[in-house]
């Protein structure tokens, strides 16, 4: 049913190698916007404290894991000194107290309190630089991911480029918005990082697998172990593999859209990258669903949970497409994407 691909010539491939880096030069943010993006949180930090004087305010997601775009939103994790926790109770009234601070603030719009979703959050609009951004409360297991991605972004420019291009073919085929009922950009980081792991010769090891002394270290935070590898100067004497891949980006992209077309068995496996060993929907009991991406650090959280069959099936399409378009020589077909509005 697939259709089988041409031969890939060195040309094609250095054609398709360059349409990968182009992705990234195009996207990737520079120092400056990095700034910009700290200044902001800075400003914000100041105006939330003159009223909550414990408020402490912290960046993470895109703008912190080396995954950013230029547009990215801003993802900021807000705590309270000296409070440990928060109750669902008391997240609420704090959102929602929140929201009616922040409408004050000048340079803020479109303040939006979101309190039904999973994780409450406060929507706002940053009108001078055009950024969106949304404050959650004590979301500290998104912080240990975030510099769990960010390590894996440091060891190899390739997992840069590749999870960019990743990141803008799931933009680009809308398919890459939870909030829309698709898959959110840290689940097509995760896939892209897997992809990685699973790759022979391997392109980047499993950080949680790696560890001095006889027994895996254990750092609690809600509940769950967020251990990981972080020396990455040391990594070359603890993991073998180091520098054996020597794939471009082009065919590591390539790989991956073949991959997921072609190789991994979805209904039997689960996308995990906390451990090298594959991991089944069965061990999981997550059969019911079809597309299962397990989070490294929350192990009862599956990222592809909230899809629907439909919306399964347009994100395997786009898959498929993709592998079609990205595996033609130039002049290829367009791509034909279903529209998105016959799924709702
Ligand atoms: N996150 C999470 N669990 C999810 C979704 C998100 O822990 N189900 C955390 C991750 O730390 C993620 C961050 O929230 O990096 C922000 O999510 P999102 O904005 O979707 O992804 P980004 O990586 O920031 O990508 P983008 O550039 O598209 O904003
Ligand atoms: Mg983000």
């Amino acid at each position: 049913q697939l259709d089988p691909l041409p031969a890939l010539t060195p040309e094609f491939l250095s054609v398709l190698n360059k349409v990968c880096e182009q992705c990234y030069t195009d996207f990737a943010p520079d120092e400056l916007e990095m700034g910009v993006r700290e200044l902001i949180l800075k400003d914000l930090e100041t105006f939330i404290r003159r009223q909550l004087p414990a408020a402490r305010l912290q960046l993470f997601g895109s703008s912190k894991n080396g995954f950013g775009f230029k547009q990215s939103d801003l993802d900021i994790c807000m705590v309270l000194e000296g409070q440990e926790s928060i109750n669902d109770v008391d997240c609420i009234a704090l959102i929602e107290s929140l929201a009616r601070l922040l409408r004050k603030h000048s340079g803020v719009k479109n303040v939006l309190p979101i309190t039904t979703a999973k994780v409450p959050i406060v929507k706002f609009y940053h009108a001078q630089t055009g950024l969106e951004g949304d404050i959650s409360l004590y979301n500290t297991l998104a912080l240990h991911n975030t510099r769990l991605l960010a390590s894996y972004a440091a060891i190899d420019r390739r997992v840069k480029v590749l999870c960019y291009v990743m990141k803008v073919f799931a933009k680009m085929c809308d398919i890459g918005d939870a909030s829309r009922g698709s898959l959110s950009s840290y689940a097509y980081t995760l896939m892209a990082l897997f992809f990685l792991q699973q790759r022979n010769p391997p392109v980047i090891p499993v950080l949680q697998e790696i560890y001095d002394g006889q027994k895996k270290p254990e750092l609690l935070v809600d509940g769950w172990n967020v251990y990981f590898y972080e020396d990455l100067k040391a990594l070359s004497g603890r993991w073998p593999q180091v520098g054996r891949n020597t794939e471009t980006v082009g065919e590591l992209w390539l790989g991956l859209l073949r991959f997921y077309t072609e190789e991994f068995d979805f209904r039997e496996h689960v996308v995990c990258i906390r451990q090298h060993a594959r991991l089944t929907t069965f061990n999981k009991q997550w059969t019911s669903k079809y597309i299962v991406i397990e989070d490294p650090f929350d192990l009862n959280h599956n990222l592809g949970a909230g899809l629907s069959r439909k919306m399964t099936n347009f994100i395997m399409k786009a898959f498929i497409n993709g592998r079609r378009v990205f595996g033609s020589p130039l002049q290829a077909v367009p791509p034909v994407y279903p529209s998105l509005m016959e799924y709702f």
